[in-house]
């Protein structure tokens, strides 16, 4: 918790104590390498939550449902050439209907918490207006169904599907929809907070602007970096009307965001290229995290931005509103970059091999492949250090807050094999040596509270669609079957004993 929230009564279970971490000395960090070099057991906090996470349009399906409204998943889903087979989520992984059965194999995992997200054009089909009372009474079914399995759950209010209809109004790129954006929140917080005690208003807004308005790559498919920015700051802007409004509802549940990093680090001692790094990083990262932590985006961002385009949509008061106070920050993690200047042209975005002007800079920014380290399945890098180096730095540089992993995870090919068996050792071994980044954080003083693994199931990987598989539940998708893949039996034990063995 902090300061200025531990007079309130708080009602979770989970969040209420910080787990008692080893004492961040000297000794203890050599003990814990030494430790961790001699391959013995590792023991996380006690009640650290371990968890998995999903979201609503990735596994879902049931888009017509109940009287559920369009989304710009729906819509750019459908257009030509945006996703990989033309896939949509319109069937996904039937979890609307399927998540009985789902929950009794989390239950089976042994998940202390599931993270998922709630739709928004189940709740509002126009983004707007009175409550659809079918759309809402699914999630109650799902947060009752995960009560009765002991499984805690952690609601994500936007993760990526606006409802087409404020699209239509031109979406995040204008103000009003942060205050739509804040309506929703009041009316799924004022249903589900008596039930639901840990709260993510956004999910990676630098995903929702940038990829969403400035390269296009994700729905609604907009390539302007100018309505990127202000996209971004009516994220941020509706991210914290919505706690402002929770606030006043019910004081005592743990409210935060979830951001996703992807640290820069300069490919080399050169200037211009530890100048792009900064730059990347600025934009990246630290840009939502210092308006939220700090209360202001960072000075030199904005002289870069200023240089770019007007700042006119940001308004005085505005930053007190984002940075109101949290009590959780979720931190999703998947790799690091390796970035250089290169000439005009030759800047590949924030994603190397794929062209893509997502912020300033970018034709400018070029991501210097990483030969040296295996891949996954979606051609990322394999970094657990730089999930240690991000935790250690989050803990450094920012105003003290409980931190918990909410995304890290990685696809590989995996399939069921003739005894109906899907073995995949990669995943064990990616998961393996990210939570032990972790432990070796939290063995430094990091208020590190849980870690979900991304995801519980193989699902709708965005524009990729179904062909990257990132659960540790396989799905079957002609039949819907689901089989645990041996890096869920793995993480049972994992959860079971609340840490790892010596084993790597
Ligand atoms: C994201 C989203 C998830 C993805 C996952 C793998 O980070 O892109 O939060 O919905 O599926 O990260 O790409």
């Amino acid at each position: 918790m902090t300061a200025a929230r531990e007079d309130q009564t708080t009602t979770s279970t989970l969040l209420t104590e910080a787990p008692a971490a080893p004492a961040p000395t000297v000794g203890a960090q050599i003990g814990a390498r030494a430790e961790a070099e001699a391959g013995a057991a590792l023991a996380f906090p006690p009640k650290f939550i371990w968890g998995a996470g999903t979201a609503a349009y990735q596994i879902e399906g049931a888009a017509a449902d109940d009287g559920r409204g369009p989304s710009i998943w729906d819509t750019f889903s459908r257009t030509p050439g945006r996703v990989r087979n033309g896939d949509t989520g319109d069937r996904a992984v039937d979890h609307y209907h399927r998540y009985e059965q789902d929950v009794a194999l989390m239950a089976q995992l042994g998940l202390r918490a599931y993270r998922f997200s709630v739709a928004w054009p189940r709740i509002q089909p126009d983004g707007r207006g009175p409550v659809n009372q079918r759309g809402l009474d699914y999630y109650r079914r799902l947060v009752d169904c995960l009560l009765d399995h002991d499984v805690e759950p952690w609601i994500t209010l936007y993760h990526w599907d606006l409802p087409q209809a404020l699209q239509d109004l031109g979406g995040w790129p204008q103000r009003e929809v942060a205050e739509r954006f804040a309506d929703f929140a009041q009316l799924v917080y004022g249903a589900l907070h008596d039930r639901v005690h840990t709260w993510a208003t956004m999910n990676e807004p630098w995903c929702s602007a940038f990829l969403g308005y400035g390269s296009g790559r994700l729905a609604p498919g907009v390539q302007d970096p100018h309505q990127a920015l202000r996209a971004a700051h009516h994220l941020m802007l509706g991210h914290g009307r919505a706690i402002t409004a929770m606030r006043a509802i019910d004081p005592g549940n743990h409210l935060g965001i979830t951001l996703d990093f992807n640290p820069a680090v300069p490919a080399s001692g050169d200037p211009a290229d530890v100048d792009m790094a900064r730059q990347v990083n600025g934009l990246r990262n630290r840009f939502f995290l210092d308006a939220i932590l700090r209360g202001a985006y960072p000075a030199d961002v904005l002289r870069d931005l200023e240089r770019f385009t007007d700042l006119a949509h940001l308004r005085d008061g505005d930053q007190a509103v984002i940075g109101m106070p949290i009590d959780l920050l979720g931190v999703n993690y998947y790799n690091r970059a390796l970035v250089a200047a290169g000439p005009p042209g030759t800047g590949t975005g924030t994603e190397a091999g794929a062209p893509m002007l997502e912020f300033p800079g970018a034709e400018t920014a070029v991501f210097v492949p990483q030969e040296d380290r295996p891949r996954t399945a979606r051609g990322w890098p394999v970094d657990p250090d730089g999930l240690y180096d991000l935790l250690l730095w989050l803990h450094r540089e920012y105003p003290p807050m409980p931190l918990a992993v909410t995304e890290n995870g990685a696809a590989f090919d995996d399939y069921a094999d003739p005894e109906g068996q899907v073995h995949d050792p990669d995943r064990i071994s990616f998961l393996d040596g990210h939570f032990r980044a972790a432990q070796r954080a939290i063995a430094e003083g990091v208020d590190l509270r849980g870690y979900f693994v991304w995801s519980l199931l193989d699902n709708y990987e965005w524009e990729e669609g179904y062909s990257k598989r990132f659960g540790l539940i396989y799905v079957d998708y002609p039949t819907q079957q689901r089989v645990l893949k041996d890096s869920a039996h793995w993480y049972r034990q994992v959860i079971a004993r609340n840490g790892l063995d010596g084993q790597r």
